[in-house]
């Protein structure tokens, strides 16, 4: 159906949250009523779309939101979206309401389901929503910096504190399978190891015998910065500490993530992505999703920004190791 006249947008966040998404749902709606079409929004993800939970949206629903964290849309998992029923049925609401064109804020997961409704008719455009920086057609994600700003700012009290009682800090950063939030910690952090799912076959006799190496060389404390990925931090502070004789600490910063106003940077990504996305449907664009890439935002075909893996830049986690000295 690409190439059909646009006259109604929906727009829904779909998966966890990521500060910004309200900033991307502001840019979508403003952006769609600037140019005479009228605005749909879809409460909790694919889940309200199943429900029917569609509400209208003027310019003043998105009034004083570009600020703030979460989502005003709600979002949620969809497990009935995986079906093809639910994909369908998803399609079918679509066209009881008028939606020619849906933009879906979200991951991977989220742009799966904008795929299959594209194959059912309905015009989708996908914009990248995670703190996770995983998807591999974009280089920025939204989210993305205000996340790893609060971990880093977390991890540096952490760090005051490890270094007044000399001990080692073992922080978990969220990321699920990807270490890019580990990653960027690990370096603004100054962290003596990065340990990731991409690079999970680390190894824990080394980080002891370097922990006592670095003892020797009067090191006062030892970070290690741990992604969700490979978990498991409570059982390696145990592990650490016994091994090593050094008290040793873990903390899983969790959800504070994912929440909090968002930077700057989200701001300003979500709301030339969000209008990008308006544009391309009025293009006549379907199946697509908006990405950054060498400096220029770009669009990509869905079917292809799925099935691309993304790899963790070896050369900086060496810059990461060499700074631990
Ligand atoms: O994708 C964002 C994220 O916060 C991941 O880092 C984490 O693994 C996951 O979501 C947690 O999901 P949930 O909110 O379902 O617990």
């Amino acid at each position: 159906m690409a190439g059909k006249i646009i006259r109604t947008i929906g727009v829904l966040t779909s998966g966890g949250d990521a500060p910004g998404m309200n900033a991307a749902i502001r840019s979508v709606v403003r952006t769609a009523l600037g140019k005479g079409l009228k605005v749909r929004g879809i409460r909790r993800g694919y889940q309200g779309l199943l429900n029917e939970e569609i509400i209208d949206l003027s310019a003043r629903d998105v009034s004083e939101t570009i600020q703030r964290g979460g989502t005003i849309l709600q979002t949620a998992r969809c497990e009935e979206m995986r079906t093809e029923e639910g994909q369908q049925k998803a399609a079918a609401i679509c066209k009881k309401y008028g939606i020619d064109g849906l933009v879906v804020i979200g991951g991977d997961g989220s742009f799966a389901g904008a795929q299959r409704l594209a194959n059912y008719g309905v015009n989708t455009i996908g914009i990248p929503g995670t703190i996770d920086l995983d998807i591999a057609c974009t280089e920025y994600t939204i989210g993305f910096d205000t996340a790893v700003n609060t971990a880093m700012e977390a991890i540096d009290k952490i760090r005051d504190t490890s270094t007044s009682h000399e001990r080692c800090s073992i922080i978990e950063v969220m990321g699920r399978d990807a270490g890019y939030l580990a990653l960027w910690c690990g370096i603004a952090n100054g962290a003596e190891r990065i340990l990731m799912p991409e690079e999970h076959d680390y190894d824990e006799d080394a980080i002891i015998a370097d922990i006592q190496e670095s003892r020797k060389r009067g090191k006062k404390n030892y970070i290690i910065i741990n992604a969700e990925g490979i978990g498991d931090s409570v059982n390696m502070a145990k592990r650490i500490e016994e091994a090593t004789g050094m008290e040793t600490r873990a903390t899983i910063i969790g959800y504070m993530q994912r929440g909090g106003s968002p930077s700057c940077k989200d701001r300003v990504y979500a709301s030339i992505m969000g209008a990008m996305a308006v544009d391309l449907l009025l293009e006549g664009k379907s199946n697509r999703v908006v990405g950054y890439k060498h400096g220029e935002y770009v669009d990509f075909d869905i079917d292809e920004a799925i099935t691309m893996k993304k790899a963790i830049p070896e050369y900086q986690y060496e810059i990461a190791k060499q700074l631990a000295l």
